[in-house]
């Protein structure tokens, strides 16, 4: 089973006595005495199809940056039994691993069953966090080299997110190169932000050292509102556009390292580019090899 599918089987049952005893009672939006609850310390909204909040990050929570857990907020309660159950999604940590709080990185889809709630959630609230990180889009899942590819369509720049901020990244490869694909331009802030403010960061700029950031290649495009550089990224390669704007060659299995993180058909295609075209091999965290995939999330 894809754990990033939106299908994803939710297993856990809460059973709240106060609405066991009355049905029709309306439950809260989480329950705080949920042992995987979290607080909402920020949210911030890009257009009106996306948004981002931060919450607080349990005391004993690990994860590779890269990885990601389930989240949601309570289901409303069944009006027979007034057993209430968790609404969960795979959410990729937006934020990197030595970070304090916890970032994602969200679609508001007005009839989806969590983001159609989740995005009024307010500074304060509560939400669920399953502390059980997991993913392939990790630096461990890949050989090293002197170039690494982050490909993102949409939320799928959730992830590249973390990694951007995490200083294996630069310790790892000279070149660090993100192409995000979106349908119009004001899709790309979020990113843009991001990486606007690697200059600035701290942690990096004494880690990895100042300028470090001098390694990132942005590559931003749309396909239905004018921007800059206007297409798929997937047909921009194929026409070699994309290699000539950066000013590098095509992938190679010696040189270039890939993540890809988008919907299901941006990835296929990507994967039988890289497979097909570049010679490059699909890794896993048991197998690490030249690139990796991972689905975003779509409510
Ligand atoms: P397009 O507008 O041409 O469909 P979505 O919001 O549907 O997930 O798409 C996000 C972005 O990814 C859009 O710019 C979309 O382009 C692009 N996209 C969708 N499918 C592919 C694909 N197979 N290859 C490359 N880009 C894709």
């Amino acid at each position: 089973m894809d754990p990033m599918n939106e299908m994803t089987p939710v297993t856990d049952t809460v059973t709240d006595p106060k609405l066991a005893q009355d049905p029709a009672s309306k439950p809260a939006k989480a329950v705080p005495a949920l042992p995987d609850a979290q607080t909402v310390t920020e949210v911030k909204h890009w257009t009106d199809r996306l948004f981002s909040f931060k919450v607080t990050r349990p005391a004993s929570l690990r994860f590779r940056s890269g990885e990601f857990v389930m989240i949601g907020l309570m289901n409303d309660p069944d009006p027979k039994t007034g057993k209430v159950k968790p609404l969960l999604r795979a959410y990729s940590i937006a934020s990197p691993s030595w970070d304090e709080e916890m970032e994602f990185y969200s679609i508001k889809v007005q009839d989806g069953p969590l983001t159609s709630r989740l995005q009024h959630i307010k500074v304060g609230d509560e939400i669920i966090l399953r502390p059980k990180p997991v993913g392939t889009l990790v630096h461990d899942a890949l050989i090293p080299g002197k170039r690494i590819w982050f490909f993102a369509t949409g939320t799928g720049f959730a992830p590249f997110a973390s990694l951007l901020r995490e200083p294996e990244t630069y310790e790892k490869f000279d070149e660090v190169i993100i192409t995000h694909t979106c349908r119009e331009a004001g899709e790309l802030t979020y990113g843009r932000e991001l990486i606007e403010s690697l200059k600035t960061d701290e942690l990096l700029n004494e880690v990895i050292g100042e300028g470090f950031w001098k390694k990132i290649k942005y590559y931003p495009t749309t396909t239905r509102e004018e921007s800059a550089k206007m297409g798929r990224i997937t047909d921009l390669m194929r026409s070699g556009e994309a290699f000539a704007d950066l000013g590098v060659p095509p992938l190679n299995p010696e040189s270039d390292r890939a993540m890809i993180c988008g919907n299901l058909a941006f990835n296929l295609e990507l994967k039988d580019l890289f497979e097909n075209t570049y010679g490059l091999e699909e890794g896993a965290n048991s197998k690490p090899a030249h690139f990796v995939v991972e689905k975003a999330f779509l409510d």
